[in-house]
């Protein structure tokens, strides 16, 4: 293999590898990309601008103006996002749930959380249902860890509530041919009649609310963008089943510690699982990809690269709020100021100040975690 087919760009729902050219995506899937206009619509509700908009970490969007629209002229809307309960939850998977927290806290909105132990099931044949399930459980701890509002938050965990969602399911999957499925997510003669009829399930949160309350309103999407393909279909057919067309919001991946690629539990030594130790962490992050130099002496003099550095992507999207310090060390490191060393310390002692508040928030969700089911 070549290094240019190494790195080819694969995004999938199931599948993120090489190196992921945010354009390029907005062009192939048919988004927009966030202006500066929109931010400033946004930002109007908003008061500030979060991190994740002000550092276009949310680069691309479906809908996101009509939402604010419809919002000013009296509709509001609810939040869907979700998981794929397939290991424990990683500091990559917080992103969008931080972000979606900002979204219900400024808008006082609901959030339905889709927790997909059905679909990692079926997509993956070594898989047993009983443990996605568990996994299931575990995630959403720590979701709750994140201080979600209780009473504006629905967690589905889909084996256990498909009785909620089987009607609204089956009204979708009528209105989607094999034809259309096969060309949105590349299904083939081998794949398992439960994994073409779970893009249908995925569906159904982005229209339960009328069903719970009678209220009609558009859902707004906050994710990665790998999971695109199915809002596509959705949105298509909304319109035949009376609903809106839901929004879209989506967010980069957050790399791995190592050479390029987002982060992914299944390299675990990448990746900061939310219940690693300070030990552990501190281990991932010393061994981490930097864009340092061979030597000292040599970064002293040219300085090193923050653009290809995993610890600067971390302090980029979760750990450096004040975006005059992420300038400085930006500069810094540019001019040789600073080494990589420095940077890996100071990244570890803010990953573990901020995994240990959210390791007691994780233990204190177990005895809440019935407050948060959508059947509550
Ligand atoms: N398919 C997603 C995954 O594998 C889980 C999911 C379900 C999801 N509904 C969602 C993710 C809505 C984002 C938004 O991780």
């Amino acid at each position: 293999m070549t290094d240019e087919e190494k790195n080819e760009m694969i995004v999938t729902p199931w599948e993120v590898k090489g190196k992921v050219d945010y354009e390029r995506l907005i062009k192939e899937f048919g988004t927009l990309p966030i202006t500066d206009e929109l931010l400033k619509k946004i930002q109007k509700h908003t008061g500030s601008l979060h991190l994740q908009l002000r550092r276009k970490l949310f680069f691309s969007h479906r809908d996101l103006d009509t939402v604010l629209d419809l919002h000013d002229r009296g509709t509001k809307f609810v939040l869907y996002t979700g998981r794929g309960p397939s290991g424990p939850v990683h500091i990559g998977h917080l992103v969008p749930w931080i972000f979606t927290k900002h979204l219900q806290d400024t808008f006082h909105t609901r959030l339905y959380f889709q927790m997909t132990d059905d679909e990692k099931f079926v997509i993956d044949d070594d898989a047993q249902l009983k443990q996605t399930t568990k996994c299931g459980y575990e995630n959403a701890l720590d979701l709750i860890a994140l201080g979600f509002k209780p009473e504006d938050t629905f967690i589905i965990y889909d084996v256990q509530d498909i009785d909620l969602l089987y009607d609204i399911a089956l009204e979708v999957a009528k209105r989607i041919t094999y034809s259309t499925a096969k060309a949105t997510f590349g299904f083939q003669d081998s794949t398992n009649l439960g994994w073409i009829f779970w893009p249908a399930v995925q569906s159904v949160p982005c229209f339960i609310h009328k069903k719970l309350t009678g209220e009609n309103v558009p859902a707004l999407i906050p994710a990665a963008i790998d999971q695109d393909p199915y809002w596509r279909i959705t949105r298509d057919i909304a319109p035949k089943l009376g609903y809106f067309k839901p929004a879209q919001i989506h967010n980069r991946f957050l790399p791995g510690l190592g050479v390029g690629g987002k982060m992914s539990a299944s390299e675990p030594e990448t990746a900061i699982f939310t219940t690693d130790t300070p030990e552990i962490v501190k281990r991932k992050v010393w061994n981490a990809f930097t864009g340092g130099k061979g030597t000292v002496a040599e970064q002293r003099k040219a300085g090193a690269n923050p653009d290809v550095c995993s610890i600067y992507q971390y302090l980029l999207f979760l750990f450096e709020e004040d975006d005059k310090k992420l300038l400085e060390r930006e500069q810094q490191c540019k001019t040789g100021k600073i080494l990589c060393g420095e940077c890996k310390k100071d990244l570890t002692e803010k990953i573990n100040k901020f995994l240990s508040e959210h390791q007691k928030r994780r233990e204190k969700a177990k005895d809440n975690i019935q407050k948060y089911d959508i059947k509550r």
